[in-house]
C-alpha cells in the first residue's frame, strides 16, 4: 500500500535516490554547518584577543569603507586633481597593514583571526563621506587605546602602539580634509 503524499514522505523518497540522507544533503548544500556556525559564539582565552579580533573586523570595514568614498569621489568629480585620493589611498594601504599585523597577532596566539568586517558606512556626499571616515577613526583610536590598557608582551605593546598612532594621525587627516570642505 502507497504512502499518503505528506511533505514528510515526500522529502524521504526524493532525497532517498541515490543514496542521499537528509544529514548529507545538509552538509552538502551547507544549510546546517551554516546555521551551526552562526549559533556556536567564537570564544577566546582571554578578553584581550576579542578586543585584538575587534580591530581587525574594523580594519576590514575600513578598507572597504575608504575604497568605496575613494571611488565615489572621484566619480562625483570633486577630486579633480586627485589630492583626496592620494591621501585617502595612504590611508588605506596602513589600513590593510594594520589588518595583516592584527592577524599576525591573533594566529600567533592560538586564535583564529576574523575575515568578517564591521559594516562600512557609505555618503551620499564628500563631506558626508568624510564625516563618516573621521568616526571611524575615532573609533579606530578609542579601540587601541583600549586594547594598550590590557597586558601584552613587549613586542605586541610596541606594533598596537604604531597602529595607535596611525589612528591619531589617520584622524588628523580627515579632520582637516573635512575642515577644507567646510
Ligand atoms: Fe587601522
Ligand atoms: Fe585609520
Amino acid at each position: 500500500m502507497p504512502h499518503p503524499l505528506n511533505r514528510r514522505n515526500f522529502l524521504l523518497k526524493s532525497i532517498s535516490v541515490g543514496c542521499l540522507s537528509i544529514p548529507v544533503l545538509s552538509q552538502l548544500v551547507g544549510c546546517k554547518s551554516s546555521v551551526q556556525e552562526q549559533v556556536q559564539k567564537k570564544t577566546y582565552s582571554d578578553p584581550k584577543y576579542e578586543l585584538l579580533d575587534l580591530a581587525l573586523e574594523h580594519e576590514f570595514g575600513v578598507v572597504v569603507q575608504y575604497s568605496n568614498h575613494n571611488g565615489v569621489i572621484a566619480a562625483l568629480g570633486d577630486d579633480p586633481d586627485g589630492v583626496l585620493a592620494s591621501a585617502i589611498g595612504d590611508i588605506l594601504c596602513q589600513e590593510a597593514d594594520h589588518a595583516a599585523a592584527l592577524t599576525d597577532i591573533l594566529q600567533r596566539n592560538g586564535v583564529q583571526p576574523t575575515i568578517a568586517a564591521w559594516p562600512p558606512q557609505q555618503g551620499a556626499t564628500t563631506a558626508e563621506m568624510i564625516t563618516k571616515d573621521v568616526a571611524a577613526e575615532e573609533g579606530a583610536v578609542k579601540l587601541y587605546q583600549q586594547i594598550l590598557a590590557q597586558d601584552f608582551d613587549d613586542n605586541t605593546r610596541r606594533t598596537i602602539e604604531i597602529l595607535l598612532e596611525h589612528e591619531q594621525n589617520h584622524l588628523q587627516m580627515f579632520t582637516d580634509i573635512l575642515a577644507e570642505l567646510s
